[in-house]
């Protein structure tokens, strides 16, 4: 079974009746308005307000397939299961549905839609703490469905507890979250490696188990006293992904074979001529390449340039990872290395395995984006590498310190060094070398790390009172621009934090004097006019008729919350597609104040903006 085959049934199956689910438009990869996280990583983050009880237009039982980034699973990239990209298929119930509905009906849809063999699912459950109790509820339907004992798993909250940031105790202050009972596919195939523990169990990491499914019910929101609170309306969030889940369908534990990456695979395999399956580093260098040029792929489509900041550093590093993986191998036959038009060809083959996703994109931007930076990416390793060979025939000491250098400023691995320090030299870097080179590393990484935990901590989408203002404020703006500048003016991204906003949109130039004092007055009236600011949930076509301002590229016949600024039947200033949340009214904004402009890119501006 293709993926998209299983995307479809999967869809289907949610939406037909008796389970009568919406389709939702994914949320876009690179989050719009939310400051606080980089990349969307689970189909929930764009649900939250709705989690917590706001209607949500669609209604209460909502279903779609969401394009995911985790970076968390970078490091683990090279074996046969993890991504760093990867598709999340989901259903909700929005305080409608329960356990009983979600259990049954996912392993209806695994065992009759997938024709999943019951014998190979297996299931964990919460086992309760102090505070929340076991989920009993869970048992009960997994038996009455016939799983039997011996493959339902307890664990704690570790495995069985889901919220954006984690366990409880590290659930920030309104955060939400829940117990979750996960479903496993076993590959007999696998036999247990020791290494993994003396015993196999769903959880163990050996491989013999993938999860393919997670339903968390989001029940509990975290308070003030760090104790946690029963929600008013209890939710269903389920997650799977979308690879793995045509993994066990083909009954193939590794997920690089499936259609999706296959292309890619083999575009490596006749470059290199080695078979994959045969090497092991060969391999884990095939996966590297494909997850991250696939990830990079769906980045730079998403608006993503590489860049030394926030998203435009991870795209820079998914590259560079990826250049260094074939530059290792290149070395070895330099006559024929794994160039532009290489890497094109993979380009390519992503753009051809996700048709409905890539409609109308321009494909040679992408490919061209990505093998500009491979480019600058190979000068700078040349660089650094022709340094390297300048001090071995110098007869320098080449140490941690040198080997730091070589990776902070050319981009050069460790691994990379060494072998051509082997090569030359016939001899191995020493073990001081390595351990002075780990150090420096793991300072420098504690350092960037904590710089940027904040960005990090997966779409905690911050409502307090100063970032809802700022956010009514950045509506009046790009209507106001659009105003004074022209209709050419479109909003290209916003970043909020309790203190400023900042707005990125389409124009030429800088603001003229007069034309920012002239954006600013009129955001300034609307703002001591006190207008009213509402929103209604109506088709997105209708929206677009009305005048409302939608940018994203939501589906046309879905329903989306319009917020107005003034009357939405009458004279309004400011009509917007948006989640919210925003103020009641325009008094409470402030005044607002442009205090810093730049260009970002041909034809894009930034401004930021504070109030007063
Ligand atoms: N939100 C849940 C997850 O990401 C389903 O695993």
């Amino acid at each position: 079974m293709t993926s998209d085959e299983v995307r479809k049934k999967y869809i289907n199956f949610f939406k037909l009746t008796p389970k009568n689910h919406k389709e939702i438009s994914p949320a876009p990869l690179v989050p719009t308005d939310d400051p606080t996280t980089l990349f969307t990583s689970s189909g929930m983050q764009q649900l939250v307000p709705y989690l917590t009880g706001d209607p949500h237009p669609e209604g209460k039982r909502l279903v779609n397939s969401q394009p995911c980034l985790r970076l968390e699973d970078m490091d683990k990239v090279g074996d046969n299961r993890h991504t760093t990209f990867f598709e999340m298929l989901g259903n909700w119930s929005l305080g409608d549905y329960f356990k009983e509905e979600q259990l049954v009906w996912f392993w209806e849809f695994l065992t009759k839609e997938l024709s999943l063999p019951k014998e190979k699912l297996w299931v964990s459950v919460f086992e309760g703490t102090k505070e929340v109790p076991k989920d009993e509820e869970s048992v009960k339907i997994w038996e009455k469905i016939g799983v039997p004992k011996e493959r339902i798993h307890f664990y704690g909250v570790k495995e069985n507890w889901w919220s954006r940031s984690g366990p409880p105790d590290k659930m920030p202050v309104g955060e939400i979250g829940g117990p979750d009972s996960e479903i496993f596919f076993e590959f007999t195939q696998v036999k247990h490696d020791p290494k993994y523990g003396k015993e196999c169990h769903p959880n163990c990491g050996c491989g013999r188990f993938l999860e393919i499914g997670n339903s968390v019910f989001i029940e509990y929101i975290k308070k003030k006293d760090g104790s946690l609170e029963e929600l008013p309306q209890k939710n269903v969030d389920f997650g799977g992904g979308l690879e793995r889940t045509t993994a066990a369908v083909n009954n193939n534990p590794d997920i690089y074979q499936t259609d999706l990456f296959k292309p890619m695979i083999e575009a490596l395999e006749k470059h290199f001529d080695i078979k994959y399956g045969s090497e092991k580093e060969v391999d884990e260098m095939y996966r590297t390449v494909a997850d991250h040029i696939r990830a990079s792929v769906f980045l730079v489509q998403f608006g993503v340039k590489p860049g030394n900041k926030l998203q435009g550093y991870v795209l820079r590093r998914l590259l560079r990872r990826s250049a260094t993986k074939t530059y290792l191998k290149d070395r070895s036959f330099k006559d024929k290395s794994f160039d532009s038009k290489k890497y094109k060809l993979l380009v390519r083959r992503v753009i051809d395995s996700y048709p409905a996703f890539f409609k109308g994109a321009d494909q040679e931007e992408i490919e061209q984006e990505i093998v500009r930076e491979l480019r600058r990416f190979r000068k700078t390793i040349e660089q650094g590498i022709k340094k390297l060979e300048k001090r071995m025939s110098d007869k320098q000491k080449i140490d941690g310190k040198f080997l730091f250098d070589l990776h902070q400023t050319y981009g050069i691995p460790y691994e990379v060094t060494e072998e051509i320090f082997q090569k030359a030299r016939g001899k191995k870097l020493t073990e001081k070398d390595r351990e002075e080179f780990d150090k420096k590393l793991e300072s420098h990484q504690e350092l960037s790390r904590t710089a940027s935990a904040g960005m990090f901590k997966g779409g905690l989408a911050d409502s307090s009172a100063e970032v809802t203002r700022l956010h009514t404020a950045t509506h009046l703006l790009h209507a106001a621009l659009r105003k004074v500048l022209g209709e050419h003016v479109q909003q290209k991204g916003s970043n909020i934090t309790a203190e400023r906003l900042r707005f990125d949109f389409t124009h030429p130039q800088k603001l003229t004097e007069d034309e920012t004092k002239r954006v600013e007055d009129l955001v300034n009236e609307q703002i001591q006019k006190d207008l009213p600011v509402s929103f209604e949930a109506i088709n997105l076509n209708k929206a677009i008729k009305e005048g409302a301002l939608a940018f994203f590229g939501e589906k046309y016949d879905q329903k989306v919350k319009v917020y107005t600024v003034g009357d939405p039947e009458g004279k309004w200033f400011s009509k917007e597609v948006c989640g919210g949340p925003h103020v009641s009214s325009t008094s409470e904004i402030g005044r607002v104040k442009i205090f810093r402009q730049e260009k970002i890119g041909a034809g894009i501006m930034r401004l930021y903006a504070k109030t007063e």
